[in-house]
């Protein structure tokens, strides 16, 4: 697989954690390592936090910060949403979308997160889309049906060219969060079939040039074996993002 010969990716996802004081000083300690490692960091941080994180990090460029959620519309009276033209404005590189937590708590459907795919696209973000199987599906056997499903749904009408502009985020919801992680073979399994799922319907290109992430439980003791499988591009890390030491740790793998 074509991954090797690229960069790594180090994904932390801080959900709704911390406060401006205690984000200057996480950027301000990571900064220099991620300078002087040889992957990419992208850290999704909460809306309050993008302009002053992103203007502490402006000099380097392999770390990007990004937003975790935005509104598909470019603007409109929707209390209380964001706009794509907005993240960008306040710095943001890169935008999840799709993650498992907007699925299950506030009731996203493939259908809005294709509509807010294009948006962030169209207005020059980088998207990260996360997918994943439940605990049901993945007990009954349908992970790859499921994956599928939410790949071909939420990337629906997507051009070919845009996919150098998105990550995909493979998270098995029954892992995030739990403390359990799926066994790096199987995830590797799962990636490739993801691969295999968009060259098939965007070309064998797209297909393997397509940046693929592993999350669920990742931190400093497990992200090696993942990061060692042939497929995987990188981690997503949400609770061993949130502590410099352990983040910092995790880059230092790479
Ligand atoms: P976790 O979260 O690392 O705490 O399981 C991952 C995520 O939500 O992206």
């Amino acid at each position: 697989m074509p991954k090797k010969t690229k960069k790594t990716i180090i994904a932390g996802n801080w959900k709704m954690y911390k406060t401006l004081p205690e984000a200057v000083e996480f950027v301000e300690k990571l900064n220099e390592k991620v300078a002087g490692s040889t992957c990419e960091t992208l850290l999704a941080v909460p809306f309050t936090l993008l302009r002053e994180v992103s203007e502490k990090v402006k000099e380097n460029e392999k770390f990007l910060i990004g937003a975790q959620n935005m509104n598909d519309a470019s603007e409109g009276a929707f209390t209380g949403e964001i706009s794509a033209r907005m993240l960008k404005d306040a710095g943001a590189r890169f935008v999840i979308l799709g993650h498992s937590e907007r699925r299950q708590h506030f009731g996203e459907s493939d259908e809005f997160i294709n509509k807010k795919v294009k948006r962030a696209l169209k207005e020059g973000l980088r998207v990260m889309l996360c997918i994943g199987e439940t605990f049901d599906e993945h007990e009954s056997g349908q992970i790859i049906p499921a994956l599928e499903k939410q790949l071909l749904g939420s990337l629906e009408g997507v051009d070919p060219e845009a996919f150098k502009s998105i990550i995909i985020a493979y998270e098995p919801v029954w892992a995030v969060g739990s403390g359990k992680t799926a066994l790096p073979d199987d995830a590797e399994h799962e990636i490739a079939a993801v691969r295999a799922i968009v060259a098939e319907k965007w070309g064998a290109e797209v297909g393997e040039g397509l940046e693929i992430l592993y999350g669920g439980s990742v931190n400093a003791q497990n992200a090696k074996n993942f990061l060692d499988e042939p497929s995987i591009n990188g981690v997503l890390i949400g609770s061993a993002s949130l502590n410099v030491d352990d983040f910092g740790k995790i880059l230092e793998l790479t």
